[in-house]
Parts: structure tokens; C-alpha cells; sequence
């Protein structure tokens, strides 16, 4: 939530925060601001909606600056107003700061504040960080080897209980910065003759692809020139300087109308990198370097627990479903905001999991701390190189999908599940799996990019049945077995980016109460893939026809409904099972993408939400 920027450099700060504002928007997007530093005086721009607006308004100002920070915003503490947006300034014009993150103990650091004088012109617990820095700066002596500023940004975060990624300048101090993060991601960008900080490179490699992820608990001075990284406990830091491997055309929308429908199409190629070298020889098995965990050691383990949030915790779902299918082991799945308080009692021999797209999301990652406390090895399925859960895990496998920009997951989603079903071939063949059951599920699932690239050729056909339904305000989305967590999905996207009522129900456990809800008006979207299932699920679409419910059928190639039945029919190529659920994914992510058209959503940026929720 919240993204941040900051500029160091010889060129014209403002344009540079700006783009990598647009890029960020999609962490958090109330209100946008900027500072320069300039003339002897921060330059201060603030604006609720959109960066779109904060450029309008900053083209009114002549700023020239070459250092300054921006911010976008995801509200927590104190409404969406200008005044609350960032960057804030301290009340004697000394420092500005931009934060992404939760500051508890703001209120007792203010009335702190004020008994001092300070004054307050927002409701944030940023503005109290910033004063309190120039509280310490107005106040502290030089300290010996330390400048003066640095020094109140370091004694102010040692006060700070909560997380934060913070960005902030002196304006005594042109062409410095500090930074420092806890609980919220900050990356530098190490450029020539500038420096940048950012939550993430998506910021960054515009200018440059040398970069350093900062962890918990370090702080860094920045010049154009140079950068020192310590921790807040005084002790030097050697900076591991990595290569980001994608470039901004990843990051930009070409032809398409939204990030959403790029990503939506982009999924065969982000399958075929999600799998690339990651098949034995043999193709009988796939091959997972980065668990860090040998073949006997994997035999040991007897149970799996896996621990995720929102669209990561339904390709969970569906990973437990195949893995207990496959590789005939129990799998525990768990809201990682339940789990890291639930206190849930595991053995010695289970592996613990995690998956994140963003591998910053707070609940996720105070899981893996949870479990990591209790002396599990915890393993990570995760997109984004360097994120703080990939860097905190005992191992793990990176889905290589590239930069997933739309707030609503659908290329990590299908990822996960593709990573989840080669985990439980992996696991399967460790054990009982034959060596020719292994060679049919590893080419069925290298056909998944083509089935996939098959199915998006329904999207003309599907977004005709958008239209007919955009309309109505509540449905249902019903599927069994390894489509459950499909129809789970299905209903998760659809209220995330149109803001209509939906529910996912295991499709014979509808008639336990959602029934209640059917009418003509509530159409139901049902999984009825070939199979043993089949005709309890047409079974299931009778009881809601019976009651005028409108039923839209997702079949596989090959199956035939009783005429009359459904509304609507799209048909999915007939596949594995372990790669069905990657296919049926396509027709519910582009039915929510166009019904989100069609009644003029911003599909990028939903309503409320933002792409990572570093916030409990
Ligand atoms: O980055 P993560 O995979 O940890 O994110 C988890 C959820 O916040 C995320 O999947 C969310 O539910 C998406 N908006 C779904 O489209």
C-alpha cells in the first residue's frame, strides 16, 4: 500500500517522480503529492484521485529541483484529503517525509509534540514521524561521525513501534537523503551521477537496473554520488547489488485498453517461463534447485501446510487438492491472517509454504515469520525477485510471470497453480508415482501454454455474455473438487473490479443455503468439466434452473448438457487434471474483466483495494 519515490540526482527531480508515480499508482491511489527541494525551500504539491491530477496541478508551479520525493496513497490513518496526502513537512519547514506503513504509537509521540509546540496540519501518524525528526534535529548537537540530520532520522525510528518505508529530506541539506524501512519494501536504484529509492524497481528501471533491496531495520544516507547503508543500530552494512532481470517495456500496456487484459493474455508466455528448465531430463518429473531440500529429506515430510491471502490462497486451494490427489499426502491451507494468530498446533514433519505474487503482503509474511519462530522451514512460492518474503524464506520457487500490475491477480494466479501442480508431481514421484504417469503429467502439463492460448479464443464469445449479465448485481460462480477454489476465484474477481455481489460455493453445497438467493436475477456461473462429476453438477444447474436462475455453463470440450439448460454455454479445451484448473481460470478472469468494462470500472485500480496489502 502507499508508493514512494525519491530523487538524487542532476536532472529535473519532478518529471522522473511522476513517471514512477504512475508506475507505483497501483499500490495505493487517493491522493498523490511531491516535494522539491529547491530555492532554500521545499516546494510542496498535493492532490487527492490520481497522479493524472498531481501532474495538472505541478505543471502550475515551476519546479526545477533536482531532489525531491513523491507518494501515492492508500489511506490509513485520516481521510482522503490534501492535506492528508504526502509528503508531509514538519511545522518549522525543516523536513519532509514521505512514509508508507503504520506508525501505533503516533498519538503519544504527538501530544509529545505539541506540549513542544509543534503544530499539526493533517490527521497522519506520517506527519508526527516528520515533526518528531525535526524535533530531534532542532535539538540534538552534531553527533561525532554521524550528520546531524541522519542522526534524528535514526533516534526518531528507534521511538517508532509499527512498519514504514520512509523517504525524507532536510532542507538544509540539499542533494541528501534518508531512508530506511521496516515492514514495507524500499529499493535503491544506483544510477549514474543519481540515486533513487522507490518501493519498488517498477520505479526504478527506467533509469537504471543495478539496484539494492534494503531489509528490516537498515537506513541509508544518499547523495547523487554515493550511499552508506547501517542499521538503526549503528553497524555498517555491506550492500548486495543486484541486476533486475525485465525491462519498462514489461511494465507498459502496448496495445492493450488495461494492465487486467494484458495480463489476462499474456498468461501462455508467463506459463512457459513459469516452467522453463524446471522438467527433469526424463520428463517424468520437475525440478526444484531453490527448495534447498534433497530428495530424502523431501521423503521425510508427511504433511504440508500452505499459507497465502486473497487469489495466492485459492491457487493454494487448488495446489492441496492436487498435491492430496497425486502425491497422496494431507495438505492444511490457511488464511495467513488466521494462521499467525491462530496458534495451530503442527508436527515435526510438515513443510510449511507460503505464496504471495508480491511476496510484500504483511499477513503472509507474519506467517512465515510465525512458523520460522516455531522452527519450521518455510518455503515460499513468489513473483517478485528480491521481495522481503522471498528474501526471508528458507527456499522456494519463483514464478517468473514478470510484472503483475493490475490490481486483480490473474497471471500469478494461473502461475501458482501451474508451480502447485509441478510441486505435486515433484512430491508424487518422490513416492508412488509411476515413471509413465510422470511422463503423461509433465506433457500435459507443457501443453497448458497452447490449451490456455485455446481458451482465450472464447473471449469474443464471452464478453457478448458479459453484456447480457453486466447488469445484474449479484452471482453465484459453483464448481467441485479442484474447481471449488476456481469458483471461489471467479467470485473474488468479479466483486474486486465491478463491485458485484458474488459468492463461490462448492456447487452441491449451494442447495445448504445460497439457493435462497436464486431468482431470475442472480445468474449462476457453473464448472462442469468431463469427468465422474459431470452429472452431479448438471444435477446441481436442474435445482437452480427449476428456480428461473439464469445458468452460465463452463464445459470442457467433448460434453454435452441436457438442451435448455444453460443460458449461456462457453466451452474450455478438455484437458489433465492438473492442468485444468490453469484453463478453466481464463473464462471467469475475462466474463469479471468485461462485465468490469461494461459498467465503466476502473479495472486497474478498483475501489479500495490496492495490489499489495502491507497493512494488517
Ligand atoms: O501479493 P499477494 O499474492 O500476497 O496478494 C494477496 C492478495 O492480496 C491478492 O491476491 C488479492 O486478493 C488480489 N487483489 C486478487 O486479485
Amino acid at each position: 500500500m502507499c508508493g514512494i519515490v525519491g530523487y538524487v540526482g542532476k536532472q529535473k527531480a519532478s518529471p522522473f517522480i511522476l513517471e514512477g508515480l504512475k508506475r507505483l499508482e497501483y499500490r495505493g491511489y487517493d491522493s498523490t503529492g511531491v516535494a522539491i527541494l529547491q530555492g532554500g525551500a521545499f516546494s510542496l504539491v498535493k492532490k487527492t484521485g490520481r497522479v493524472a491530477n498531481l501532474e495538472r496541478e505541478v505543471a502550475k508551479f515551476n519546479l526545477n529541483g533536482t531532489f525531491g520525493i513523491g507518494h501515492t496513497r492508500w489511506a490509513t490513518h485520516g481521510g482522503v484529503t490534501d492535506a492528508n496526502a504526502h509528503p508531509h513537512v514538519s511545522s518549522d519547514g525543516k523536513i519532509a517525509l514521505i512514509h508508507n506503513g503504520v506508525i501505533e504509537n503516533y498519538s503519544s509521540m504527538k501530544k509529545f509534540l505539541v506540549s513542544k509546540g509543534y503544530t499539526f496540519s493533517s490527521e497522519t501518524d506520517t506527519e508526527v514521524l516528520c515533526n518528531l525528526i525535526a524535533y530531534h534535529y532542532a535539538k540534538e548537537p552534531e553527533v561525532v561521525g554521524e550528520n546531524r540530520f541522519f542522526a534524528s532520522v535514526r533516534k526518531t525510528l528507534l521511538h517508532a513501534e509499527g512498519t514504514y518505508g520512509i523517504v525524507t529530506m532536510c532542507v538544509d541539506l540539499p542533494g541528501e537523503m534518508v531512508a530506511a524501512r521496516k515492514g514495507s519494501p524500499l529499493i535503491l536504484g544506483l544510477g549514474d551521477g543519481e540515486n533513487i529509492v522507490a518501493s519498488d524497481v517498477s520505479a526504478i528501471v527506467a533509469r537504471t537496473q543495478n539496484v539494492v533491496y534494503l531489509k528490516d531495520g537498515e537506513i541509508v544516507r544518499l547523495t547523487p554520488k554515493e550511499f552508506q547503508i547501517t542499521t538503526l543500530d549503528q553497524e555498517a552494512v555491506s550492500p548486495f547489488v543486484d541486476k533486475v532481470t525485465w525491462s519498462i517495456a514489461d511494465a507498459e500496456l502496448g496495445a492493450h485498453a488495461h494492465f487486467m487484459e494484458k495480463e489476462i493474455f499474456e498468461q501462455p508466455l508467463a506459463l512457459e517461463n513459469s516452467m522453463r528448465g524446471r522438467f527433469s531430463e526424463d520428463s517424468s518429473t520437475a525440478n526444484f534447485g531453490g527448495l534447498n531440500l534433497t530428495a530424502s529429506e523431501l521423503r521425510q515430510v508427511d504433511r504440508f501446510m500452505f499459507c497465502a491471502c486473497g487469489t495466492a490462497w485459492h491457487a493454494c486451494l487448488v495446489t492441496e487438492h492436487l498435491i492430496e490427489r497425486f502425491a497422496r499426502l494431507p495438505v492444511e491451507v490457511d488464511y495467513a491472517s488466521e494462521f499467525r494468530y491462530r496458534n495451530s498446533p503442527l508436527d515435526r514433519n510438515t513443510l510449511f509454504f507460503v505464496m504471495s505474487q508480491s511476496g510484500e503482503t504483511i499477513d503472509t509474511l507474519a506467517a512465515l515469520r510465525e512458523a520460522q519462530r516455531k522452527g519450521y522451514r518455510v518455503l515460499a512460492i513468489n513473483n517478485v525477485v528480491g521481495s522481503t518474503i522471498a528474501r526471508e524464506a528458507n527456499g522456494g520457487i519463483y514464478q517468473h510471470v514478470g510484472p503483475e500490475i493490475g490490481v486483480a491477480s490473474t497471471k500469478a494466479f494461473t502461475s501458482q497453480i501451474l508451480l502447485g501442480a509441478m510441486l505435486a508431481l515433484y512430491i508424487a514421484r518422490l513416492r508412488d508415482m509411476s515413471f509413465s504417469d510422470g511422463v503423461t503429467y509433465v506433457n500435459a502439463l507443457k501443453g497448458a501454454p497452447d490449451l490456455v492460448r485455446e481458451a482465450l479464443k472464447q473471449a469474443p464469445h464471452i464478453k457478448a455474455i458479459a453484456k447480457r449479465f453486466a447488469h445484474h448485481s449479484d452471482f453465484l460462480f459453483l464448481g467441485r473438487l479442484s474447481l471449488f477454489p476456481l469458483a471461489l476465484e471467479g467470485a473474488l474477481k468479479l466483486k474486486e473490479i465491478s463491485y458485484i455481489h458474488a459468492e463461490g460455493y462448492p456447487a452441491a453445497e449451494m442447495k445448504h443455503g445460497p439457493i435462497a438467493l436464486i431468482s431470475e436475477k442472480c445468474p449462476s456461473v457453473f464448472f462442469a468439466p468431463k469427468g465422474e462429476i459431470f452429472n452431479k453438477v448438471v444435477s446441481s444447474m436442474q435445482e437452480i434452473k427449476a428456480r428461473k436462475g439464469p445458468v452460465i455453463a463452463i464445459i470442457t470440450e467433448g460434453c454435452e448438457l441436457p438442451p435448455g439448460l444453460a443460458d449461456e454455454v462457453i466451452t474450455i479445451p478438455d484437458c489433465h487434471e492438473a492442468v485444468l484448473p490453469i484453463v478453466a481460470a481464463i473464462p471467469v478472469q475475462l466474463l469479471s474483466y468485461y462485465i468490469a468494462v461494461d459498467r465503466g470500472c476502473d479495472v486497474d485500480k478498483p475501489r479500495n483495494l490496492a495490489k499489495s496489502v502491507t497493512v494488517e
